[in-house]
C-alpha cells in the first residue's frame, strides 16, 4: 500500500508536535493527506507549527491541542471532548524530554520528571487514545523510543530508563491490541538533529559523546520518513538509517561486544582527564 493510501484521510494525534521529530511528522502527514491534531504544552509553538504544516498542502485540517501529557487528567478533559468531535485513527507518542548526566551528579528529582513525561505521558495517552481506537475497530499507535530504548549508555541512567520503560509496555501492547486490529510500533531513533538535542549536547558528559560519535546523527525528516514508512509496513520495531540498526543489531546479538566499544571510547576520554 503507498503511504498516501495508509494515512490518507486519517486523523492522526501527533504528540510533541510542535517541535523536531513531531513537527516533521506533521508536515510529512498532512503532504500525504492526514488530518492531524498537534499536542504540547506551549500554545505559541503550537500555532506556529500548525501554520507550517497547514502551507504543506491547501485545505489541510490541522488542530492543535495544548496539554500536558504528563497530567492523566488534563489529558482526560482535553482529549476526551476532541476525540468526539473527530475520531482518530492513529496516535504517534512522540514528546519527550532529555536531560544527561552521571548518576553521581545527577539532580534526583530528573528521574522522576524524565519518568512522567517520558513513559507516563505516552501511557495517558493510550489510556485515552486506545479505548477510542478499538471501539472503532481498529487503528495504529507509535510510541517514539531511542536506541536507548534497547541499550543503555554512559551518561542516560535517566532517560534510558524511561525508553526502556516505553518498550516493554509497546511490547505487551502490541500483542494485546493485535487481535483487536490496532496496530503497535515502536520508533527507535539516534541522534536527531532538533531542537532537544542541541540542549542535550551542551549536558553530555564527555564520555558521551565519543560513544555517541558512532552513530551518524539524522535529521528529523530522514526520521520521520522512517516512521511513517515502517508503520505503513506493519512493523513493531522501525530503526531509522544504517549505523542505528547496525547498533541494535550488534547490541542484541552481541552485547559483550557492544558495551566493550562503549567501555573502550569512554575510557579514552576519562583516560585523558587522568581518571581511568
Ligand atoms: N533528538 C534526538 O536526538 C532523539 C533521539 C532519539 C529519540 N528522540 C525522541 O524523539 C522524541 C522527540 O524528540 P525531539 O528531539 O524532536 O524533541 P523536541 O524538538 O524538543 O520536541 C519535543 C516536543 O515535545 C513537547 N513536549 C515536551 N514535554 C511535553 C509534555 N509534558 N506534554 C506535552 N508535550 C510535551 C514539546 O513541546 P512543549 O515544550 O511546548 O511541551 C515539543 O513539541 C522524544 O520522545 C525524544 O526522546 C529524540
Amino acid at each position: 500500500m503507498s503511504l498516501e493510501a495508509y494515512f490518507g484521510n486519517k486523523h492522526v494525534i501527533v504528540t510533541g508536535g510542535s517541535s523536531g521529530i513531531g513537527l516533521a511528522l506533521a508536515e510529512t502527514l498532512v503532504r500525504l493527506g492526514s488530518e492531524v491534531t498537534l499536542v504540547a504544552r506551549r500554545e505559541g509553538p503550537l500555532l506556529e507549527a500548525k501554520a507550517k504544516a497547514e502551507a504543506a498542502r491547501p485545505g489541510a485540517r490541522v488542530h492543535v491541542l495544548p496539554l500536558d501529557i504528563s497530567d492523566a487528567e488534563a489529558v482526560q478533559v482535553g482529549l476526551t471532548p476532541h476525540l468526539e468531535a473527530h475520531p482518530a485513527q492513529m496516535l504517534i507518542n512522540n514528546a519527550g524530554v532529555a536531560m544527561p548526566g552521571r548518576f553521581l551528579e545527577m539532580d534526583p528529582a530528573q528521574y522522576r520528571q524524565q519518568m512522567d513525561i517520558n513513559y507516563f505521558g505516552m501511557l495517558h495517552m493510550c489510556q485515552v487514545v486506545v479505548p477510542h481506537l478499538v471501539a472503532q475497530g481498529g487503528g495504529h499507535v507509535c510510541n517514539v523510543g531511542s536506541l536507548l530504548s534497547v541499550m543503555g549508555i554512559y551518561g542516560y541512567s535517566a532517560y534510558a530508563a524511561t525508553k526502556f520503560a516505553m518498550y516493554g509496555f509497546s511490547e505487551c501492547l502490541r500483542a494485546e491490541l493485535k487481535p483487536l486490529n490496532v496496530r503497535v510500533t515502536m520508533l527507535l531513533p539516534p541522534d536527531t538533529d532538533t531542537p532537544q538535542h542541541a540542549m542535550e549536547i551542551a549536558h553530555l558528559p564527555e564520555e558521551t559523546k565519543a560513544i555517541a560519535g558512532n552513530v551518524k546523527m539524522l535529521s528529523a525528516q530522514q526520521v520521520a520518513d522512517a516512521c511513517l514508512k515502517g508503520m505503513e509496513a506493519g512493523r513493531f520495531d522501525v530503526v531509522p538509517g544504517m549505523d542505528g540498526r547496525m547498533t541494535v543489531t550488534a547490541n542484541r546479538w552481541l552485547p559483550g561486544v557492544a558495551r566493550w566499544v562503549c567501555d573502550n571510547a569512554a575510557k579514552k576520554v576519562s583516560g585523558a582527564r587522568g581518571e581511568a
